[in-house]
């Protein structure tokens, strides 16, 4: 296995988004736990960021090849061709197959899943995983109830055969959708239902949330399918050592953590520094709290999201033993 991720350097603090925006603070701290997230320039696009967090997973994993890159965004640099071949190419990788994955928050843990499967089908034996996003190119900067929120960042893992019960193996997954709710996050424009009144307003280029709804099943949802994970691992929740929550609101983790009855050490968090980065949101925070020592080999881990679709999924993993993370 190997890990590695990405941010953009340019850090944008809660006061540079009160400067533009009807809000403070003090309002973005204590209702969604962020102090700053890091923002990508104009010309940086989601697969520069996704190269850069590839190439450091495969430093990590110490392989100059893999089988098959999945890139996990919701932030594609053209809506076609898929922004993965693009991101193989660039890794030196040409003819490996290469394909985009859209779950949203969600598509990291979706990605892996996929990934899982055609490693245990024999069609691969080393699958690049990457999340990738440029939230800021979605984000209305204008609307204060989504730009505070998001941020820019890339995580990618390299997943490779191996034994089932060895440390890095990943368990069996737990996922679902429910496209009833298709609207709560969504781009109502610049595609197949609405491509033309999108290119006459442009606010329908933009992610439009309905924050309160999302949140209620956000707590609920990635509740359930923890629960569901760890209970297809043959794990109670008190056996889980780390939580890795998709870092959506601090507030959603500590929910989620209190209904199971899990101590807040044992849930670690980056949303301060980085935002709400999406389907780059579990390989950062898996990045991170590998770095800084809060994963440890053996621990018995829960990654587990919840996005857009609305769609959601969970899988297990004993964190593995002698990884070198790069950030
Ligand atoms: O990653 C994909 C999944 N996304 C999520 O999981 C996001 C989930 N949702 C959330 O994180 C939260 O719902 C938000 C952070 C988006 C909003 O927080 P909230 O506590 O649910 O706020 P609210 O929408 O219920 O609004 C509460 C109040 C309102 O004022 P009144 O009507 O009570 O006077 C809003 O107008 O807060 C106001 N408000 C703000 N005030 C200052 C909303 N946004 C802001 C803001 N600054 N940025």
């Amino acid at each position: 296995m190997g890990l590695g991720s990405y941010l953009p350097p340019r850090k944008v603090s809660n006061a540079d988004v009160a400067a533009r925006l009807d809000t403070t603070d003090e309002w973005i701290r204590t209702r969604i736990g962020i102090a700053a997230r890091h923002i990508a320039d104009p010309a940086t696009a989601t697969s520069d960021l996704a190269v850069e967090a590839a190439l450091r997973a495969m430093k990590s994993a110490e392989v100059e090849h893999v089988d098959v890159v999945i890139l996990a965004t919701a932030t594609p640099d053209h809506h076609v061709p898929g922004t993965a071949p693009l991101v193989a190419h660039r890794l030196g990788l040409r003819q490996v197959p290469a394909f985009d994955l859209g779950a949203g928050c969600s598509g990291f843990v979706y990605a892996t899943t996929v990934a899982a499967g055609l490693i245990h089908a024999g069609t691969a034996s080393t699958v690049m995983v990457i999340g990738a996003e440029k939230m800021s190119a979605v984000i209305d900067p204008a609307d204060r109830s989504t730009a505070p929120i998001f941020g820019d960042g890339a995580g990618a893992v390299v997943l490779a055969a191996g034994r089932a019960d060895e440390p890095g193996a990943l368990g069996p997954a737990a996922w679902g959708s429910d496209g009833e709710h298709a609207d709560a996050i969504y781009i109502p424009g610049g595609g197949s239902r609405n491509p033309s009144r999108a290119t006459a307003d442009l606010k329908n280029r933009y992610v439009h949330m309905k924050g309160n709804e999302v949140f209620r099943h956000a707590v609920r949802r990635i509740t359930h399918v923890t629960e569901e994970s760890a209970a297809a691992a043959g794990w109670a929740i008190q056996d889980i050592d780390r939580l890795i929550v998709h870092q959506a609101n601090a507030r959603i983790s500590v929910a989620v953590a209190n209904t199971l009855g899990i101590p807040p050490e044992r849930v670690p968090s980056n949303i301060t520094h980085v935002g709400n980065t999406s389907a780059a949101s579990i390989p950062l925070l898996l990045s991170h709290s590998a770095i800084n020592g809060q994963l440890k080999p053996r621990q018995r881990v829960v990654v587990t999201s919840f996005g857009a679709g609305f769609t959601w999924a969970a899988t297990t993993l004993l964190w593995p033993i002698g990884l070198q993370v790069l950030a």
